[in-house]
């Protein structure tokens, strides 16, 4: 079964979770493309759709729905996203696709966090895949030889602007014990918006399509 077949297999799984009537927020990404591609034929009516990402609410517009602000819905019921990694601890590495920092809003609205990923996205501990870090662009430097001294190798994210109109750098060679402590060390850098470590809020749902089957953590 190839990688995308397997990020449909996630995207219809989370179909289970949903209700009409609830208030939905959407994550961003190939997985949450297959989602909302799957949304689209649900049938499913939702009080609310609130958007993590420019990217996302184009493709939600043109599945049919309508995309609220955050800040006119208050709490969602649900957030359904991807990530770039999942440890045994349902924290996560996002940011892969530039959306961390409007995806962590989302998911700290949501009661529920639903993450689909496919099994190649399971590690045991999280860093192999580089870690994002959202900042203002007059403070790349300034984070960039923090985030060195913190051990790890900051990679400028050249020509991506995020949504917010930032810059990223995406931290190579980590090994992340400490996923809670490391969270908030990197947000509390000056000129840093956001890191794209969901440790605070991790998920508290996984579905994991693997080649096997559809597995619920
Ligand atoms: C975007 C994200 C995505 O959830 C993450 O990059 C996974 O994407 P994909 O489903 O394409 O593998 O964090 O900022």
């Amino acid at each position: 079964m190839d990688l995308n077949a397997l990020k449909q297999e996630a995207a219809k799984a989370a179909l289970t979770e949903l209700r009409s009537g609830m208030k939905l927020g959407v994550g961003t990404g190939s997985t949450v493309n297959c989602f909302i591609d799957a949304l689209a034929g649900s049938g499913l009516s939702f009080d609310a759709v609130c958007s993590s990402s420019e990217a996302t609410t184009e493709r939600l517009q043109q599945a049919g729905f309508e995309v609220s602000e955050l800040n006119d819905v208050g709490g969602l019921d649900l957030y359904v996203d991807g990530a770039d990694e999942v440890d045994p601890h349902k924290r996560l590495i996002k940011g892969g696709g530039a959306a961390l920092t409007r995806e962590k809003v989302v998911a700290a609205c949501a009661e529920r966090f639903v993450c689909i990923v496919d099994a190649s996205k399971e590690v045991d501990i999280l860093g192999r895949f580089p870690l994002p870090v959202e900042v203002i662009p007059m403070a790349r430097s300034y984070v960039a030889r923090e985030l060195t001294a913190l051990g790890g190798r900051p990679e400028y994210r050249s020509g991506v602007v995020t949504d917010n109109g930032q810059q990223l750098l995406d931290v190579h060679n980590l090994r992340i014990v400490d996923a809670v402590g490391l969270e908030q060390t990197i947000n509390g850098l000056a000129g840093v918006v956001t890191v794209g470590l969901f440790a605070q809020r991790p998920a508290d749902t996984i579905i994991v399509a693997a080649p096997e089957g559809i597995r619920i953590r």
